[in-house]
């Protein structure tokens, strides 16, 4: 019989996906730790809004949140927003109500109880409470009543639940942008009037880069709200996030090896993975990763990634965007180096003038940023995508 020996591969590419170390995040976690130390002796913490690009690992970061607030034996969830008016308290109830997510050390008997007592009175329609389908539908009873109004409600009695258990409740939104404003609007209410009450309730958000003023735009409480860009890793973070999951599975980096990864992978949470994924599949020697698996690696990681999130975002953009990319792409040495809008104007043939709109359209979407008359890529991948593009012949970069 053969028996393998061989250690699983640690990498984790894929959305949602937790990483084998979850680096370079730090600050955020800590201050996490302190919110729950304060909301728990009866004080209380700003509200955190995590926002950025696609793949820079927001739900990872969440998810370890939640773990932080488990491991205190709050009540945690992560949920999703939905784009349906008046989705997100079914959205938020349904979560509390799934199975395990109730702490151990809670009586569970008396929170299922009151929790359901409370749903039943609001209209919350929860079958499978505790159970294994918790599916929730909210149908005010009083026909005036609005759903994002019965947030308020649900907030009140979380919390004070959460009191009674000595504990307390953190709810964490994810992909915020879909929520409606109105939805949002009530969720600060139910967070204001929480906070007035001192109830042990936290909330964070996390979303896309309009994820600021969306919640700008729904309360004007959300200007306390504490802004977090979530972006590249740097490369000490990214060096550990390689590194290490190796390391724990005993097998060792070549420095070039190590060294070209963080440079191609600039720091790109979803790319680090991905690179890992494959220089771990395609390595010859077991126990040691060298340049040449490196090289290969990043061709495989490429393709990927060239086919999937990135060609995807790609069509995405405006046609003139295009070109405006492909020539930052040609003007910039590295990604991160800005260019002047003036040259990248004069390069796609237009005046600065008449790419003003195009650049705000594109700066919406993430894919680039501008600051003081200079542009740059801010999509990790980018630039060499749209060099190619342009070194094949498939894109000019004169807007025509
Ligand atoms: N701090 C980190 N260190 C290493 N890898 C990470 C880190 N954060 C996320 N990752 C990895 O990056 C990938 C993308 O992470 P995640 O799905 O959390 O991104 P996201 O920002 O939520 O993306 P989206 O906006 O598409 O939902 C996953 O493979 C995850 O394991
Ligand atoms: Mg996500």
């Amino acid at each position: 019989m053969v028996v393998s020996t061989e250690p699983r591969n640690p990498y984790r590419p894929g959305m949602g996906e937790s990483p084998p170390v979850l680096a370079g995040r730090e600050p955020i976690i800590d201050r996490f730790y302190l919110d729950l130390e304060q909301v728990g002796e009866g004080g209380t913490a700003r509200e955190t809004a995590l926002y950025g690009l696609r793949g820079m690992g927001k739900t990872a970061l969440l998810g370890e949140l939640v773990r932080a607030a488990r491991q205190a034996e709050w009540l945690a969830v992560r949920v999703e927003a939905e784009s349906e008016e008046g989705s997100l308290v079914s959205t938020i109830a349904g979560g509390v109500a799934r199975p395990r997510v109730v702490p151990a050390g809670w009586d569970q008997g008396s929170f299922l109880d009151r929790f359901g007592e409370f749903a039943a009175r609001a209209g919350i329609r929860v079958t499978g409470l505790g159970g294994v389908d918790a599916s929730v539908r909210v149908k005010p009873k009083v026909s005036d009543v609005r759903p994002a109004d019965v947030l308020v409600d649900l907030y009140q009695e979380l919390g004070r639940i959460a009191i009674d258990q000595r504990r307390g409740i953190a709810i964490l939104i994810d992909e915020t942008q879909r929520a409606s404003v109105d939805d949002l609007r009530g969720l600060f209410r139910a967070v204001s009037e929480a906070k007035t009450e001192q109830l042990p309730v936290i909330t964070a958000f996390a979303g896309l880069l309009e994820t600021p003023e969306l919640l700008m735009s729904a309360a004007t409480s959300a200007e306390r709200v504490l802004f977090e860009e979530i972006g590249v890793l740097d490369p000490a973070a990214t060096y550990r996030a390689l590194r290490t999951p190796a390391d724990r599975a005993g097998v060792i980096f070549d420095d070039d090896a190590l060294d070209l990864l963080i440079e191609f992978s600039e720091g790109y949470p979803y790319f680090i993975q991905q690179l890992g994924s494959d220089v771990w599949n395609v390595r010859s020697d077991p126990d040691r990763i060298t340049i040449d698996d490196a090289e290969i690696a990043i061709v495989l990681a490429r393709r990927q990634f060239e086919r999937g999130a990135l060609g995807r975002r790609w069509v995405e953009l405006p046609e003139w965007g295009r070109h405006v990319v492909a020539a930052i792409s040609m003007l910039a040495d590295y990604p991160s180096q800005w260019v002047e809008v003036g040259k990248v104007a004069e390069l796609v043939g237009k005046t600065t003038t008449e790419l003003s709109m195009t650049r705000r359209r594109l700066s919406d979407r993430g894919a680039v940023q501008t600051e003081r008359g200079q542009i740059r890529i801010t999509q990790p991948g980018f630039h060499w995508y749209a060099a190619g593009l342009v070194e094949r012949g498939e894109i000019d970069l004169e807007i025509g």
